[in-house]
């Protein structure tokens, strides 16, 4: 699949839950030229997530923006119009923090399953009352693996999670299931993608327990020291938020996909054998000094691993993407290095809104 993709969503209405934050708002400006008959924003802008008015202020007159607590996933009576009038949803709201997720799991359990049962309630109900087609692209978590057996490695879709590391692994691995139950019973097309570390710019970057890259990236910038811990050596698999981006238009726009569960990832079996593309797949201790080299800022320190985040520590992480190359064509383009400069870039431009 080359680029015509791309025309799949001429004149479609899309919406896009948890639109304001990071990924959802990256997505809302790279469909604008594809020229989509409307794109819906929903975003009930939970305190201490990645929704930020900043994100979309720019292409805020292309939009269909509904944002604040009333629109919520859980008030079916305001988001079931919004379902009725899409062709394609992408299904983004959540909470991303792992950290949250293991000091409150009922916060975690609230907006990652709860919220979206009854989203897919008002789906149900929807196809129910006639809506003839209706497409959902899920964004899972590398947290649905939980602790890998690392001889698995790089994971691919089929590797079944044997210990979970926190809640929210739980929580969207069972909405994962929920969206195939409901996908399957009342004829709505589900795909879900299982997303890793991604970092880019408009991420939430005043909590270090949501994504340790932009977190490195603002110490960087600050000056400050960055902390190794345990010497950093836990090699994670990070994807720019522009190639997480085309996976999830790429996924939308095919048939192919429907029913199917994709990783996004690093490492892509080529004529039978692995490559491993962009440098993504790098350790914790790399990303920092090429973090400090890229800022011209800032220092990195061993620190011993902190007790309390053991239990949270799934072990190296890479995932096998050669479903989503096969099936539609998606490689990671921006390597690690060129990915880090762009949103260094960003950020020294608009600090202001993200500190
Ligand atoms: N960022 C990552 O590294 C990463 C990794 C794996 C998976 N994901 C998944 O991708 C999705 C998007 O992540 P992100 O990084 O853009 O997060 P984000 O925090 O930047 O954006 C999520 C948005 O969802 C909104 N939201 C949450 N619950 C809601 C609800 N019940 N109703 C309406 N809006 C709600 C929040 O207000 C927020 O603006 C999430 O589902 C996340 O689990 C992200």
């Amino acid at each position: 699949m080359g680029e015509e993709y791309r025309s799949f969503f001429e004149g479609k209405k899309i919406l896009i839950t948890g639109g304001a934050g990071f990924l959802g708002s990256a997505l809302a400006h790279k469909l604008i030229p594809l020229k989509p008959a409307k794109i819906i924003i929903v975003d009930a802008m939970i305190p201490n997530l990645g929704g930020n008015l900043v994100n979309i202020r720019d292409i805020e007159e292309n939009l269909v923006v509904y944002i604040g607590e009333d629109w919520d996933l859980r008030n079916e009576e305001k988001i079931k119009p919004l379902i009725e009038e899409s062709d394609c949803i992408f299904n983004l709201a959540g909470n991303v923090s792992h950290i949250g997720s293991t000091e409150n799991p009922l916060f975690d359990f609230e907006l990652n399953l709860r919220a979206h049962l009854h989203f897919l309630e008002s789906c149900k109900k929807c196809m129910q009352e006639g809506k003839e087609d209706l497409k959902i692209l899920y964004a899972g978590t590398r947290d649905q693996y939980g602790k890998v057996d690392q001889k698995h490695l790089p994971v691919d879709e089929s590797y079944l999670i044997q210990e979970a590391t926190d809640p929210q692994g739980i929580n969207k691995h069972a909405t994962e299931f929920f969206h195939f139950w409901y996908g399957s019973h009342f004829g709505i097309k589900i795909s879900s993608v299982r997303l890793t570390n991604l970092y880019g710019p408009r991420h939430v970057m005043n909590d270090p327990g949501q994504g340790v890259l932009n977190w490195f990236i603002r110490q960087a910038m600050d000056g400050e020291t960055l902390e190794l811990w345990g010497g950093g050596e836990q090699l994670r698999d990070f994807n720019y938020v522009d190639d997480a981006v085309d996976a999830l238009l790429r996924i939308m726009a095919s048939d192919k996909t429907n029913g199917e569960i994709y990783n996004l990832g690093s490492f892509i079996k080529k004529s039978g054998l692995y490559e491993h593309l962009g440098n993504n797949v790098m350790s914790v201790g790399k990303v920092a000094q090429l973090v400090v080299e890229i800022a011209g800022n800032g220092a990195f320190t061993s620190i011993p691993y902190p007790e309390d985040r053991k239990p949270l520590e799934p072990g190296h992480f890479y995932a096998d993407a050669s479903k989503l190359y096969n099936d539609v064509g998606w490689e990671p383009k921006i390597p690690l290095a060129e990915g880090i400069r762009r949103t260094v870039e960003f950020y020294r431009d608009n600090k202001e809104h993200y500190w």
